[in-house]
């Protein structure tokens, strides 16, 4: 039981020479909730794209459950940042949820098992109602949460968000938490958000992400870690004690 889910060991990467990720070693137990946080450009993406698997490490490894990502690939859910710039969509939101089940399907048509993983999907993100209407005719949250559904049709062990909430008014924040909350119960989940007070009381461990990685996985947020100087500003805290302040790592 004390196996990581996922297992990070001496990762780096680079574009094109220019170093994003230095020698980031950390560990992630299964059914975690990780904040993902760290200034815009610290590498929060890069770091979830070699996680699954679409990038590759210039150094060191990635492990999932004991395999390389590619090797578990029907077992991840990714919601990528940025879904609301390429808006020129016209399908139903049937139709995308029933895209994140092409995977097992393998082109050889749609059963009534993917139609019923995709109706279970949009249910566990209250989308139900609007499953014929055109994705681009959603709002920004309703169209998150399609693509939520559409990461969750393979009903896989890991969910990757990155930034889920950035077109969210603060009510759909707390409500797209309380559904990762639910979701939590049954898988791990990692989510890149800074929404650090509303993630405050959901998280089990934060990740402060600043070309090198800083990984609290519990409570104890101690002098020393005050003072390493990592440049990322925490304000919320690990294992459901709720709005304790840090304010910064130091140096700030
Ligand atoms: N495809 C790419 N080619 C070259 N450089 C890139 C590429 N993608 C990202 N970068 C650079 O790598 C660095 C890290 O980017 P990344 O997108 O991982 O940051 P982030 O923490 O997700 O930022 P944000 O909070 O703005 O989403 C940035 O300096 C960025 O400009
Ligand atoms: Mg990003």
């Amino acid at each position: 039981m004390n196996h990581p889910i996922i297992d990070v060991s001496g990762l780096s990467f680079s574009y094109n020479g220019t170093p994003v990720l230095s020698d980031v070693s950390f560990r992630i137990h299964e059914k975690e909730f990780v904040a993902l946080i760290g200034p815009n450009g610290g590498g929060k993406t890069t770091l979830i794209k070699l996680l699954i698997g679409l990038l590759k490490p210039r150094q060191g490894h990635v492990q999932i459950m004991g395999k390389t990502p590619g090797q578990v690939a029907g077992q991840i859910g990714y919601v990528p940042q940025d879904l609301n710039i390429n808006k020129s969509f016209p399908i139903s939101v049937m139709d995308v949820v029933l895209m994140g089940r092409l995977p097992f399907s393998r082109w050889t048509g749609l059963s009534k098992k993917d139609t019923a993983a995709a109706i279970s999907a949009l249910e566990s993100m209250n989308m139900l109602d609007l499953r014929d209407r055109k994705i681009d005719d959603l709002s920004g949250g309703q169209r998150e949460r399609a693509f939520i559904a559409r990461a969750l049709a393979t009903d896989p062990k890991i969910l990757f968000l990155d930034e889920p909430t950035a077109n969210i008014d603060s009510r759909g924040r707390s409500e797209l938490f309380g559904i990762l909350k639910e979701l939590n119960k049954t898988k791990t989940i990692i989510v890149v958000s800074h929404d650090t007070m509303v993630l405050s009381s959901y998280v089990t461990a934060v990740a402060c992400v600043n070309r090198s990685v800083h990984y609290h996985d519990n409570a104890e947020i101690t002098e020393e870690m005050l003072e390493m100087g990592y440049h990322c500003p925490v304000d919320i805290i690990a294992h459901g004690l709720p709005h304790r302040i840090l304010k910064t790592h130091g140096n700030e």
